[in-house]
């Protein structure tokens, strides 16, 4: 199996309905109306729908245990696909919005990751997200009390919600404090946003990367500058195929991308509203963009660089990449 690993997954958009069913009997909370389909399924229309849904779900995970066992589920699951690395955006304005505190919040974070370090050998790592639709204060708060707690395990910062109504320019203070504390930054860009919503996120202090950046493909300009900045962009194929950002597998522009220069990687976005696995992305890669196992080695390779992990950490884990032997 190819070694796997991930950037670009929101932790709150992992649990699966059956895991949100659990937690709300366990915390006497009603399931909040609107937020299921059908017993197995999330209910949401399009992506501001999602969103909403999104904010639904989020609503009963409540205490720390809930979201160790987010955490824990969650990358149980992708070491069972053969991850070895998984970075997890996780928002502390949903913990907020639910009375946890940032420690709290955080203590329940760390536990997964231990707890699945021991248990499935798979690392994880948090970056902090901040909700763009929250407005510009609110994330400047968010990023100013992640700069006040460093921690080994909260390594990046990075914006999501809403991109085609609140632009990335009014973030720059955010991004700043984000940057400045040590944080490795990225930014949801060119998903609902064209090529200057990208270019508006590489002028962000500190952004070295692009969640999504995949628009970046109306603007061939844009894509060698990417190419020329080894810009990494986080890809999301199954996420943006559902979302309707590109109608089906065959118009995605990944292997565009990667043809022209762009070092990419993959991400399952929010696994169970797009019914996506970071094992998906990768088989998705394989029969619908055409990369061979060495290119998916390749892949993981970029994502490892990629990341905001430490120096050790990384190396461990490029080591582990070239040292996991033929796929299975
Ligand atoms: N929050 C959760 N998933 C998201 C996505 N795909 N884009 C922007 N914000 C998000
Ligand atoms: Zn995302």
């Amino acid at each position: 199996m190819v070694p796997k690993a991930e950037l670009h997954v929101h932790l709150e958009g992992t649990a699966r309905p059956g895991l949100v069913r659990r937690i709300a009997a366990r915390n006497g909370v009603a399931l909040p109306e609107g937020l299921f389909a059908d017993e197995d399924t999330f209910a949401w229309r399009d992506f501001l729908d999602f969103l909403n849904t999104y904010d639904l779900a989020a609503s009963v995970i409540r205490t720390a245990e809930d979201y160790r066992d987010v955490v824990y589920e969650y990358l149980s699951d992708c070491a069972a696909e053969g991850a070895i690395y998984v970075e997890l955006i996780a928002s502390p304005d949903h913990a907020r919005a639910v009375g946890l505190t940032e420690e709290e919040h955080r203590a329940g974070l760390f536990q997964g990751i231990d707890d699945a370090r021991a248990d499935h050998g798979i690392e994880g790592r948090i970056l902090v997200s901040v909700v763009r639709n929250l407005g510009v204060e609110a994330a400047e708060r968010t990023a100013a009390e992640a700069a006040a707690m460093p921690h080994p395990y909260v390594v990046g910062f990075n914006i999501a919600g809403d991109e085609a109504g609140f632009p990335p320019p009014p973030f720059i203070r955010a991004f700043e404090i984000a940057r400045d504390a040590g944080l490795g930054c990225t930014a949801h860009a060119g998903e609902w946003g064209g090529p200057e919503s990208i270019r508006q996120a590489l002028a962000l202090p500190g952004v070295t990367r692009i969640s999504h950046g995949v628009r970046a493909v109306e603007d061939p300009a844009l894509v060698a500058e990417l190419a020329e900045r080894g810009t990494v962009l986080e890809v999301c194929p199954t996420s943006n195929v559902v979302l309707g950002v590109f109608p089906d597998y065959g118009s995605h522009p990944f292997r565009v991308l990667r043809d022209a220069g762009v070092a990419v990687t993959l991400g399952s976005d929010d696994p169970p509203y797009f019914g996506a696995t970071i094992g998906g992305e990768y088989a998705v890669a394989a029969e619908h963009f055409g990369l061979d196992e060495g290119d998916l080695r390749g892949v993981t390779e970029t994502a490892l660089v990629a990341s905001f992990a430490d120096v050790a950490l990384k190396r461990r884990l490029l080591e582990r990449l070239g040292s996991a032997g033929p796929a299975r």
